[in-house]
Formats: C-alpha cells, sequence, structure tokens
C-alpha cells in the first residue's frame, strides 16, 4: 500500500508547527439555494464583504469589511441546521459533470447543467490545542462566486472561479469543539464560453499555523545569474507577525535538491546548520511588531547548477525556517529552479540559451469524463499524452491553471504559458469576467502571479485572451496596466497576450506587453516583424483544425468548410472554422518566419463544450473537434503529423484513413501518411503505389489515387536515404471479442490515483474494427469503483458515470479508482453482445 504524495505538500514539512490538512474529505452539498438566499447575497450585495479576503493582493487601500453581517438568518449557513439530508461527498467535486446533457442547454458550455447555486457543509473539529494559532482555509478553485461562512459568521469570499484564494477562520472558530463551514457557489449562467463545471472543483487544505509565520504565498526564489559554473539564488520571505506583541526572529533558508519523486537530497546544498554546508547563507535576525509583516531576503550561490531543463527537470527545495525565541514557529518549503530564458527578435525562445521551438498547444481545464474536478493523475496522464508526440508547452486557456498541473509540469518538464482572463471590460458572454474586471483585476492577477511565480515551467504570463480592447486605444492602460503589476511580482518573466484582431500588432497595442502573440495568423509573421523589429513574436493560438476520430467522408474536400457529415468532421485533417487553418498551414508560417518562437495549437485534448461547427441550438453536440487528441484521451491522426514534425527524431509513419471500406471497392479512397521521414513507398497488397518525397513547406505525403481494395496497405518511410519507419493498416475481420489495456495496472489505494482502461472492440486476430458502436457493460470486483467512462464522441449524450458505454470507432474508456484504504486486487470486467468478454487486474502498489 502506498500513499500518493498529494501535491502541493511542498508548503508544510512534517517537522513544521505548520499544518497543510486536506481539507477534501466529508462534505454536505445541495444543489439550490437557501430560502433566505436569492437576491440578499448577489453580488452587488456581499462585495464590500468579500473584497477584504484580498487585501494582501490591492496595493490600493485595502477594503474595510463592513459591521456586522452581510445578511443575517441564512439557516444554510448556521452551525446548527439539519445538513444530514444533504449528500456526503469528497471534493474536488463538479456537480454539472454529472449531468444530465439537455439538448435545451448551450452546446457551447457542453450541455451540462453546470450553473446555479450551491452549498457545501464541513463539519469541522478543532482542538482546544490549537488556540493561539492562526488557521486558515485554503481554497485552490471554487466555480463561482464563492462566500464563506464559519459558524454562522461571514468570513470572506473570492468570485473568480478559477482563482485560488485564502480565508482566516481564527476569528470565527469555537477552540475544542464542532464548527461549521458554510461556503455559497453562485455560478451565473452564460458566463463561459466553454464548460466551467460547477462546485468546489479543485482541493481545499485547513492550514495551520503560529502567529509569527510566512505569508501566504510568502515566498519569491529567483535566479538572477545563472551559468554552467554557477547560479546565483536569491530567497525572499515575507513573514507575518500575527501577535499582540513584537516577535524577535531568525529566518534561516536551506536548499536541497529534489529528487524526481519529490523527495530532498540527504544533504543542503546551502545552509547555516550543519553539517558541512557547502555554501553558508547567513541567518537574518529582526523584529516583527504586533500585526506587521517583514520581508527578508538571501542570496546564495550554488556551484555547477544542474539546470532545470525539458530533458532533465531538475528541481531544488528551499526550505526556510523561522525560529523565534530560540524555538522552531515555521517551516516551509518552496521548491524552484534554475535556468534561463530569453524570447529573442531573431531566434525565437531560448532555454539556457539553447533555442527551443515552442510545440505548444492550448488546453482547457477540464479533464473530460471527469469533468473539471480535478484529479492529479488525470493532469498527469494528459501531460504523458502531450509529451508523447512531442508537445513541450501549454497554454493555460484562458485562466489560472490548477496548482496540481504546475507542479507536473515542473517535474515532468513543461513549458506553461500561464493566462489569466478571457475578457477585461469588454465581456463576450452577459455574465463573464467582465463584470469583475474592475473590482478584481488587480487582485486576481496579482494573486495569480504570487501562487505561480516559483515554478520553473512558466515562460511567459498571459494578460487575455483575444480581449476586445485590441481595437481601442483607449483602453490601452489596461494592458501597460497588468504588464506592470506582473513586471511588479516577477519582473524575471515576460508578458504577452493571444491576439485575434490583425491590427493589434500594428496599433500600439502590441508595445504594452513584452513578446507578442498572434492567434491564427501564420501569413502576417513577416509584416509583424517589419512593423516591430524589436518585439518578439509567436503564435499564441494556432490551428484550430477540426476532426472526429476514425471519420472519413469521401469524396476527400480540399475545401477547408467541408469534411463534415452526420455532425462529425472527416478526419483527413484539412478543415476548420472561417478563422481558423489546417496544421500544416502553420507549419508553413512558422519555417517561413523561423524568428517566430513557435505556436500553440488549439488545441491538445477535446474540451467539454464549444463544439464547433457544430454549436447551433439543434446540434447534437456537446464537447469540441478541436483536439489533437479526443475528449477521452486517444489520438486522432492528428496527433501523428505533430508528432512527425515535433519529435523528428522519432522513427514513425502513420497511415489513414482505416482500410475497412466494403462499400468502396474501386473508388478512389486517397491515403495520407505523416512521417518523420522525409519520403516515403505506399503498398497496397504487396503492390507498390509509387514513393513520394515531402517538398519544400510539405508536412504531408498523399496518395490521392488509390482505389481501395480491401486488404493491407503498408507505408515504408526513409530518412536521408535510409528506411526509417514502416506502418500498416490492415481491412480487419468483424467485431469479435473486446480487449483491455490499463495506462497502469497499479494504483495506490489513496482514493484518488486512477487507472485509465482502454477498451478496444477487436476482430478474431486483435485488430480494431473501424467504426464498430458496440454498446459494451462494465462490472468491477474488488475493492475499486468505476469514475467515469467515456469514447471520446463530441455527439455523445450518454452519461460519463454509468458502467457502460457505446464505443466510438472501436474504442471506449473506463477510468477505474482503488477505494481509499482499502488494498487489494480489482478486477474489471467488460462485455458486449455477441463479443467475447475481457478482463483485467489492478492492483494497488
Ligand atoms: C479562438 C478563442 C478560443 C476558441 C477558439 C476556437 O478565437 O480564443 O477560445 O474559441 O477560437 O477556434
Amino acid at each position: 500500500m502506498m500513499f500518493l504524495m498529494p501535491a502541493g505538500v511542498f508548503a508544510a514539512p512534517a517537522d513544521s508547527p505548520r499544518e497543510r490538512i486536506s481539507l477534501d474529505a466529508n462534505w454536505r452539498f445541495i444543489k439550490g439555494d437557501a430560502p433566505e438566499g436569492g437576491t440578499n447575497l448577489n453580488y452587488a450585495v456581499i462585495r464590500n464583504w468579500i473584497l477584504p479576503t484580498a487585501n494582501p493582493f490591492t496595493t490600493n487601500a485595502p477594503a474595510a469589511r463592513p459591521e456586522g453581517e452581510p445578511a443575517t438568518g441564512i439557516s444554510f449557513a448556521q452551525p446548527g441546521f439539519n445538513d444530514s439530508q444533504w449528500r456526503l461527498l469528497n471534493l474536488p467535486h463538479d456537480f454539472g459533470i454529472e449531468g444530465p446533457f439537455d439538448q435545451a442547454l448551450p452546446g457551447g458550455t457542453g450541455r451540462l447543467p453546470w450553473f446555479g447555486v450551491a452549498w457545501y457543509r464541513k463539519h469541522l473539529d478543532i482542538p482546544a490545542t490549537d488556540a493561539g494559532k492562526t488557521i486558515y482555509l485554503d481554497v485552490d478553485g471554487a466555480m463561482a462566486y464563492a462566500t464563506v461562512w464559519v459558524n454562522g459568521k461571514f468570513a470572506g469570499g473570492w468570485p473568480y472561479g478559477y482563482a485560488s484564494w485564502r480565508v482566516e477562520l481564527t476569528p470565527y472558530l469555537n477552540f475544542g469543539g464542532e464548527n461549521v463551514v458554510a461556503i455559497r457557489l453562485d455560478n451565473p449562467p452564460d458566463s463561459s464560453r466553454w464548460y466551467p463545471g460547477g462546485g468546489i472543483y479543485r482541493n481545499v487544505w485547513l492550514v495551520k499555523t503560529a502567529p509569527v509565520h510566512v505569508a501566504h504565498w510568502g515566498t519569491y526564489v529567483t535566479t538572477p545569474e545563472v551559468s554552467a559554473k554557477a547560479a546565483t539564488v536569491k530567497i525572499q520571505v515575507n513573514v507575518d507577525n500575527d501577535a499582540d506583541a513584537a516577535a524577535t526572529v531568525t529566518v534561516k533558508n536551506e536548499i536541497f535538491e529534489l529528487n524526481s519523486d519529490g523527495t530532498k537530497s540527504k544533504r543542503a546544498l546551502a545552509s547555516t546548520a550543519p553539517p558541512e554546508p557547502k555554501f553558508t547563507i547567513p541567518d537574518i535576525k529582526t523584529i516583527i511588531p504586533a500585526g506587521k509583516m517583514r520581508d527578508f531576503a538571501d542570496t546564495v550561490e550554488i556551484p555547477n547548477p544542474k539546470r532545470w531543463s525539458l530533458e532533465k527537470p531538475q528541481r531544488y527545495v528551499v526550505v526556510t525556517s523561522i525560529q523565534q525565541d530560540g524555538k522552531l514557529a515555521d517551516r516551509y518549503e518552496t521548491p524552484f529552479g534554475i535556468r534561463t530564458i530569453e524570447f529573442t527578435t531573431t531566434n525565437g525562445f531560448l532555454l539556457n540559451g539553447k533555442r527551443v521551438p515552442l510545440n505548444g498547444v492550448c488546453d482547457h481545464s477540464d479533464l473530460g469524463a471527469l469533468g473539471s474536478a480535478i484529479n492529479t493523475r488525470g493532469l498527469e496522464r494528459q501531460v504523458e499524452i502531450l509529451k508523447s508526440f512531442g508537445c513541450n508547452a501549454i497554454r493555460t486557456s484562458h485562466n489560472p491553471p490548477s496548482p496540481e498541473l504546475l507542479d507536473i509540469c515542473d517535474r515532468l518538464g513543461m513549458l506553461v504559458m500561464d493566462e489569466s482572463f478571457d475578457c477585461w471590460e469588454s465581456g463576450k458572454t452577459r455574465n463573464d469576467y467582465h463584470l469583475l474586471f474592475d473590482d478584481w483585476h488587480e487582485r486576481d492577477w496579482r494573486a495569480e502571479l504570487r501562487r505561480d511565480r516559483n515554478h520553473p515551467s512558466i515562460i511567459l504570463w498571459s494578460i487575455g485572451n483575444e480581449v476586445g480592447e485590441q481595437g481601442r486605444p483607449n483602453k490601452f492602460w489596461i494592458p501597460v496596466e497588468l504588464t506592470a503589476i506582473a513586471h511588479q511580482e516577477d519582473p524575471t518573466r515576460p508578458t504577452t497576450s493571444a491576439n485575434s484582431d490583425y491590427n493589434a500588432g500594428f496599433n500600439g497595442f502590441a508595445k504594452n506587453e513584452d513578446v507578442f502573440g498572434y492567434n491564427y495568423k501564420p501569413t502576417d509573421y513577416g509584416r509583424f516583424r517589419v512593423a516591430n523589429p524589436i518585439q518578439p513574436l509567436f503564435g499564441s493560438e494556432t490551428a484550430s483544425c477540426v476532426s472526429s476520430r476514425g471519420e472519413y467522408f469521401f469524396p476527400v474536400s480540399e475545401n477547408k468548410a467541408g469534411g463534415r457529415s452526420n455532425n462529425q468532421v472527416s478526419s483527413y485533417d484539412l478543415y476548420a472554422p472561417p478563422w481558423a487553418t489546417p496544421p500544416d498551414t502553420e507549419f508553413t508560417g512558422q519555417d517561413k518566419y523561423p524568428f517566430v518562437a513557435g505556436e500553440f495549437v488549439w488545441t491538445g485534448f477535446d474540451y467539454l463544450g464549444e463544439p464547433t461547427p457544430y454549436g447551433g441550438r439543434n446540434d447534437p453536440a456537446r464537447s469540441s473537434y478541436f483536439g489533437i487528441v479526443d475528449l477521452a484521451g486517444f489520438p486522432k491522426d492528428r496527433y501523428y503529423i505533430y508528432q512527425a514534425r515535433w519529435r523528428p527524431d522519432f522513427p514513425m509513419a502513420h497511415i489513414l484513413p482505416h482500410w475497412n471500406w466494403p462499400d468502396r471497392a474501386g473508388q478512389v479512397t486517397p491515403v495520407h501518411v505523416y512521417t518523420s521521414g522525409d519520403s516515403a513507398e505506399l503498398f497496397l497488397n504487396g503492390k507498390s503505389l509509387g514513393l513520394k518525397k515531402k517538398g519544400p513547406l510539405e508536412y504531408r505525403l498523399e496518395w490521392n489515387d488509390v482505389n481501395y481494395a480491401p486488404g493491407t496497405l503498408k507505408v515504408v518511410a526513409y530518412k536521408n536515404g535510409k528506411q526509417w519507419a514502416t506502418d500498416v493498416m490492415k481491412t480487419t475481420g468483424p467485431a469479435a471479442k473486446l480487449t483491455l489495456q490499463a495506462d497502469r495496472s497499479k494504483i495506490a489505494d489513496d482514493g484518488q490515483d486512477l487507472s485509465f482502461v482502454t477498451v478496444t472492440v477487436a476482430d478474431k486476430d486483435g485488430l480494431l474494427v473501424p467504426r464498430s458502436k458496440n454498446h459494451i457493460k462494465f462490472e468491477i470486483e474488488g475493492p475499486g469503483e468505476i469514475v467515469a467512462t467515456d469514447n471520446g464522441d463530441a455527439t455523445s449524450f450518454e452519461s460519463f458515470q454509468a458502467p457502460e458505454h457505446n464505443a466510438y470507432n472501436g474504442l471506449a474508456l473506463v477510468i477505474v479508482r482503488a477505494k481509499a484504504g482499502q488494498p487489494g486486487a480489482i478486477t474489471l470486467k467488460a462485455e458486449s453482445n455477441g463479443l467475447k468478454p475481457a478482463t483485467i487486474r489492478i492492483t494497488d502498489k
């Protein structure tokens, strides 16, 4: 039995007086409002009560909490309220994903019921021995307009659903007894262009500290000078003294190497403490007056630093200890990395001085069938899949990501463009962030920067996506202000934004950020460079090609508006909405203008909502067609065109379409091949259909006049005259059996870890049978549960929670979790009428 280390544990090591306790278990939940809620609690009423929650993140005068309570007699907030009939559940929780899908709900947000008011209540014992401590509730994310009551008293809140935030509980707590934390969420309809989910969808923590402690996100580690020989590490620490008396404190910092599993090296690399520190960081001693915060700064040199890179993402950790009167008051850990980043005008992006093309994807934060409820393994699997086709960067479109995603990117070696907002003052939907922008943009932005700035994976701060202000010079103070805030909080990284308006590159808008991002402008990079000779440039959003895994429509149209049938899009990777392009067009732009730093494809994974081109009211679709990988995590053909380009040294070739076309005998059935080679020969049933070579600015090989005959297509790819890779596509027999394959057959029984099991509808030889849609039922034995099922079909309205699912073009997915603390083998069985069933064993580790 093993427990997964919850992400974010770094902030409080075991020997620290600080405790950081997961508060995810056993919340009571109800969808709907208290009878006394409604307009009594809308934003206009609570505004002045929640603004003070964000006081550490504004440079304006801190907001003062009004006297008394914002509303009295809210029954759901009262400690004595009987919530025993409410549903008992664990966080992270997304109530929207439970559905059901409803054609009457907007396609743009996935036809799911993610909006409305919901309440969560947690009964919490606080021991008498905690008296004198400072106690906080840390919420990594709650969608949206969260307000918190503790024992019936209003404690604070935060409206932006993607923000992480903290509310202090201390003044309201009953030490030595039961306490009730009640959280109300009010998720407005029409507040998003994609599926945002609803609920407390990220982790929640109870943090207990001594009165003298490291402030919220109170450390900032930078590496002002880095070379192969030495790195200067600067450590800044903010320490709060919540006590009534001044405190004499000593701050010590030590640096350790982090192993890839997150454990520390045995010895500190730099420390004030014995034994034998190689390099000494001086202790700092100071007096902090009662109720005040003080900053401390240390600088140390580390010889021969192991620099963080994509291939070897070496991390270090600063351990900060605060002594008060000779006693340890706090110990706090800050992982960081040592690397240099630079955006150039002539040579793109440099990591540690070497050019790294940004082979990036944009992704929304949902996890497909798991909805927006974050799961560390679900995120890690996504990053692993992205890396497998050579993706090296993620844009967290269009909002702050979960902290766990950033930890994973640090650990696995993935670059991040960390984004803030989808709009500023000018909204895109009736109830989106434009309603909050004036009150909250500084607070949200500083909070995001301070939370995230120690992550070596982050290379860009994005101040916004396709904001309406791109063409309005009288609003250019906004990018000026957002960039200034980013530079104050973190001068080590450039700002950028993602711009859809061609003019933004020429009307003065671009000058207000450090690096310019163009969305869907692969033919304009040259013009931008002429007008802006000293500003680095990259493709902040590219392609938006649409396709459905395993669908091919004939005749193959070269018109990008074509390729549509039956609410699906043909997978020849030629189709895109009017503003968008096939992948090849962007590759051409990147290759013609090599000063461009790279691209972020829209999107890595399909996501819930925005089912373009089937987003109309009556279109039966609920998730996107943009992904390189489908919603279930299965590669589409496009996966291979990116792999061919982004992993040029990885020998691969990929044939499309599948070769089961009984009704097309003798008809022209074009064959396309993606390969990291430079040429390839195609064979049908052993007969050569010719050798083709990639010409300049060509990214796929096409045999467009192949007459279909059942049998075997084989491609042999060459590189520099040598055989490089092969691929085979065979006509299969009828569906005969199911096969199961787990991404991991050993998982931790911590109630969080997951195994993703791929179900294949196969012929008797085990080949995936294209176009098979068999209905499959799943059963589990042993201490496990089926968390979700899916098949990647954007038109499926089947429940994600049901233990059954149709296959979509030969594949389905089952997500299995081991029950917390229950070791033992789990057996998953899959059955479908007329097919040989399959079982798989998953054991605990
Ligand atoms: C962009 C937008 C994205 C997404 C995409 C679809 O304009 O920034 O959020 O909507 O279009 O192609």
